[in-house]
């Protein structure tokens, strides 16, 4: 078992850091690209075996030293029974949004999780094939609004935010039903064998600082409490946590995603050395010539150097059209870093 991953989420890694990336089991892997012309993406969501191949192509094209369920934040929403559809080139898109404060005291209760059991057997069923940690997920209870509102992938997330603040009242009760359902869904995950969990804040950077405490930090914080009897180590990723990385810390995560608009390196001196620290290079490096790439993955390498709780990844996603020759380039740079010495203790 190659368990870098764990004793970096732990502050306790003295080997190379570990590298896994979001995104890293999509579209930009021609074997995901080959299942996916005879499946439609939900239907790769929803059938355990799919889930199970479609988790493990980026750990036999990479050996990446953490694998990430496949899946989608968007499962609750579907779960809750708004109609969640995908098209090809727009994204998601719900059919019945949320637009009454009524719709969200409509929304079924998170007594309905057993809806997402095809999650729990997609993790049973890859666990054999792992030899290193699986990382489950939800999405943040901003973000999954965010969707449950807009209908769609927005650019502004104009309704959401006019919403928040029109009617803030009832834009509690939803954040406060989704992370009821994010903590049920969880403990679904964490039964089933995931190692460590993530929670995906992508557009928490539309959030002024007090709304991002109101709106977002409470209800990562009801999560948190929520899964905290199970002793899974938790890693809160945002889209601003440049900019939210302390208020983050205080709710003392195992770990914290950093966006790639700051230097890992100057963020350590806000965040506690306990947390561990996941990042941070821009999405878009992927696209440059493989030289920049080793590069660019060097230095940050040298920057975090003795860090014991440095996850290497990037900022935000693997984009789809990337080459495998870019993730490739970076794995490896990573790898020839120090032999790894690390054997098994969690
Ligand atoms: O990281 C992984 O490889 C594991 C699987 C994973 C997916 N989505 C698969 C996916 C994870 C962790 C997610 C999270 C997710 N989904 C987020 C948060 C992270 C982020 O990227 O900000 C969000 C906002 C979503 C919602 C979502 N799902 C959108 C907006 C889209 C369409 C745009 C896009 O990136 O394709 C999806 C579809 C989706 N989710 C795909 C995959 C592999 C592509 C679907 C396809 O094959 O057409």
């Amino acid at each position: 078992m190659n368990d870098l991953f764990l004793r970096a989420l732990h502050c306790c890694n003295d080997s190379r850091p570990p590298v896994w990336l979001m995104r890293q089991a999509g579209r930009h892997l021609a074997s995901y690209r080959a299942l996916r012309s005879r499946y439609s993406f939900l239907e790769m969501c929803h059938e355990p075996d799919l889930i199970s191949q479609v988790t493990l192509l980026p750990i036999k094209a990479y050996q990446m030293d953490a694998a990430i369920l496949f899946s989608d934040i968007l499962v609750i929403p579907e779960a809750m029974g708004v109609g969640l559809h995908f098209e090809e080139t727009k994204g998601p898109l719900i059919e019945r949004p949320i637009q009454t404060a009524q719709d969200i005291d409509q929304l079924p209760s998170a007594e309905e999780i057993f809806k997402l059991n095809y999650v729990a057997q997609g993790i049973r069923c890859v666990k054999p094939h792992l030899n290193v940690p699986l990382i489950g997920f939800c999405g943040a209870p901003f973000t999954v609004a965010s969707y449950l509102i807009e209908g769609k992938s927005s650019r502004n997330l104009k309704k959401t935010k006019q919403w928040l603040f029109q009617d803030p009242e009832s834009f509690h009760r939803l954040l406060s039903k989704i992370a009821d359902w994010s903590i049920a869904y969880l403990h679904l995950q964490i039964e089933a064998g995931v190692q460590a969990i993530q929670i995906f804040d992508s557009w928490a950077n539309y959030l002024g600082f007090d709304q991002f405490k109101e709106f977002s930090l409470a209800y990562l914080q009801k999560i948190l409490l929520g899964i905290q009897k199970t002793h899974i180590p938790s890693i809160l990723f945002c889209r601003g946590s440049s900019v939210f990385a302390p208020q983050l810390a205080t709710l003392n995560p195992a770990g914290i995603g950093i966006d790639w608009n700051c230097q890992l390196i100057t963020m350590r001196q806000q965040v506690p050395a306990s947390i561990a620290l996941q990042g941070n290079l821009d999405p878009d490096l992927l696209y440059a010539p493989l030289s920049k790439i080793e590069q660019e993955v060097n230095r940050l390498l040298d920057q975090m150097t003795g860090d014991k709780g440095f996850i290497f990844n990037l900022g935000h996603g693997v984009l789809p059209d990337v080459s495998e020759d870019a993730v490739r380039t970076l794995v490896n740079c990573i790898k020839r870093r120090e032999p790894c010495l690390a054997t098994s203790s969690f």
